[in-house]
């Protein structure tokens, strides 16, 4: 959940180190440092904190060389710090890493022994001796000499290698973490995520677990870790640029917010066929009808997953279980030939959800990824891929994402539906063209909604909220707390409103604001009389409610209004006053709305 970039070719490389860094700081961002290297040896400029720290420090003396590596770090071995700040370097080699070595004390513990001294409580410190080591035992390149380290290495690692003797050079090694080359003219970049080189270079290599990569001004040549030549091939990324930075928005996560009916629009684009209400999604005719499906995920993806369960049983009356990915793969789980199992992952590379996905399709089950990030790790795990087009999500609290996972998991549902016959052909088309008219819905809520400062000056100091929904709008209701906590710091609890009598009602009070998604459809009389008992008991409520109902101002102090949907698909409008709520609050709290504190926007360890 760091980010990594490196660059070797002819310009000085420490402001294009920076200026990936800048681009990949939602990766993480309790340190950050670079090592560039010229015919005197690598410097290293490290400091703890976010990137605007280490650019002070280079704005008073800027290493010059023309090859160098640099990192922005999210702790997981040892405590943000200077020492513990990546790059790490040992003799004359200079590493950056993510991921975890698992088997760091064993190696540390021989290291120490060999008479190696340690700096850092890190593990990627380990690395760097193992390479260095090699080095002095005669490994006959830098390329073997990080084939030599890795071997002994258990975990997962995406690694750029710097060596003092090797000033022209640089070594890339992935396995299970991310890596991109970016192949240039006369110069080569490297990043954990390729939006970091996109103003760079369109041609990208994907490294694949097990490549090392040995990167020179003119070439790159990979090889696996038994040193054997392996052919990669660049493709040409789409992405612009432009699409990872803020478009003049204040923050990221608002941008993303105001992105969703294109996120949405996309994901659907050349799926859904109005005309038979098909929903088209591999090339290739593969769809087996499975007897169940469990959907796997963790976080935002796992509040999509319970909104999915609506869709898929209600759609293609599958059976449908959700559980968290950290749960699922700990207990024994019940699963093998004739299961689907979904992973839903924005990221596609959160470690539990990998895990659970791998522990799924070991046990015989077919695996299905939704993930934003093509060819992620998760995609490349399962036997299908489904691809949410919401382009980067830049903003740690997920938004667009989620929207665009709805969408993915809504046309999932019309596709299982229409091969085993449980959507006939009238529901279908009637579905379909509910669905098209989404991203509309979803911008008239924006301009509903507007920008909610007003309201969330008055909550601004509360201490608890309450969010409160029936049907599909529980998992949003779910969600709609989960933002409020991640940005606001805010404590806040999500609850299916038909439960708030077995025991959130002991702490209704005038203190305490109720946000209840009370919009038209099956439960609404139910919600209403749930709505009714918050505001005997004086409970501040905040409905979200659909335009046009006059009825229920009479029991809140506050609507949040949204048009018309049908009730299966109202989550996707559902949630974007609760986004815009989370959001406001948070800026008039003053945080730091796109990188929250101790939160990270991919989470690779368990
Ligand atoms: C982290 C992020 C969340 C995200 C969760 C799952 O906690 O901060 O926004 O929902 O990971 O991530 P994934 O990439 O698997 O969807």
């Amino acid at each position: 959940m760091c980010g990594i970039v490196g660059y070797v070719g002819k310009r000085e490389a420490t402001p294009i180190l920076v200026d990936g860094l800048r681009r990949l700081e939602y990766r993480g961002y309790d340190s950050a440092g670079i090592a560039v290297a010229n015919g005197q040896g690598a410097r290293l400029v490290r400091c703890r904190g976010k990137l605007a720290a280490l650019e002070k420090l280079l704005a008073v003396e800027s290493p010059r060389g023309l090859t160098g590596i640099g990192h922005t770090r999210w702790a997981t071995h040892g405590r943000p710090s200077e020492e513990n700040a990546h790059p790490h370097k040992s003799g004359s080699v200079s590493v950056v890493h993510n991921g975890i070595v698992e088997n760091h004390a064993l190696l540390r513990e021989r290291l120490t022994a060999a008479g190696r001294h340690f700096s850092s409580q890190t593990d990627t410190e380990v690395l760097a001796h193992l390479i260095d080591q090699a080095l002095i035992d005669g490994a006959s390149s830098l390329p073997e000499a990080v084939r030599q380290a890795l071997r002994q290495v258990e975990g997962s690692y995406a690694i750029a290698v710097l060596s003092d003797r090797h000033h022209d050079e640089m070594v890339a090694a992935k396995k299970a973490s991310p890596l991109v080359v970016g192949v240039g003219e006369g110069e080569m970049f490297l990043a954990s995520d390729a939006p970091a080189i996109l103003d760079k270079t369109r041609q990208v290599i994907f490294l694949e677990d097990g490549d090392v990569a040995h990167l020179a001004r003119d070439q790159v040549s990979i090889t696996n870790l038994a040193g054997q030549p392996v052919e990669r091939r660049p493709k040409t990324v789409t992405w612009t640029p432009g699409q990872a930075e803020k478009a003049g928005y204040p923050h990221f996560m608002l941008k993303e917010i105001h992105e969703q009916p294109r996120a949405v629009t996309d994901t659907l684009r050349g799926r859904l066929m109005l005309n038979n209400g098909d929903a088209v999604l591999w090339e290739k005719e593969v769809t087996e009808i499975p007897r169940r499906m469990v959907i796997i995920a963790c976080g935002t993806s796992y509040h999509a997953g319970l909104v999915g369960k609506f869709l898929i049983e209600r759609v293609a009356r599958i059976p449908c279980e959700v559980d968290l990915a950290s749960e699922f793969r700990y207990r024994e789980p019940v699963i093998g030939p004739g299961d689907l199992v979904v992973g839903i992952s924005q990221s596609g590379e959160t470690a539990d959800t990998l895990a659970a996905m791998n522990e799924a399709k070991a046990r015989g089950a077919r695996t299905l990824a939704i993930s934003n990030v093509v060819d992620s790790a998760i995609a490349r795990t399962s036997d299908l891929a489904l691809y949410t087009f919401a382009g980067p999500e830049i903003g740690v609290a997920s938004t667009k994402c989620f929207t665009a996972q709805l969408t993915a998991l809504a046309l999932l549902a019309i596709h299982l539906g229409r091969r085993n016959g449980a959507l006939d052909d009238i529901g279908a088309v009637r579905f379909a063209s509910d669905l098209i008219q989404i991203p509309f819905k979803m911008s008239e809520t924006l301009q509903l909604v507007g920008d909610l400062k007003e309201l969330a000056r008055k909550h601004k100091d509360a201490h608890d909220f309450l969010f409160l929904g029936r049907g599909s709008n529980y998992p949003i209701a779910l969600e709609g707390a989960l933002k409020l906590k991640e940005i606001s710091y805010i404590h806040a609890e999500g609850y299916a409103a038909g439960e708030m009598k077995h025991g959130p009602i002991a702490l209704i009070d005038d203190g305490l604001p109720v946000v209840i998604i009370a919009t038209k459809g099956n439960s609404y009389d139910k919600v209403l009389s749930n709505l009714a008992e918050v505001r005997a008991r004086e409970g501040h409520v905040i409905a979200v409610a659909t335009k046009g109902d006059t009825e229920i101002t009479k029991y809140c102090q506050d609507v949040l209004w949204v048009p018309e949907a049908p009730p299966l698909l109202q989550p996707l409008v559902t949630v974007l006053p609760l986004q815009m709520l989370a959001y406001a609050v948070a800026v008039v709290r003053g945080h730091d709305v796109d990188q929250p504190r101790n939160l990270a926007k991919s989470v690779t360890v368990e």
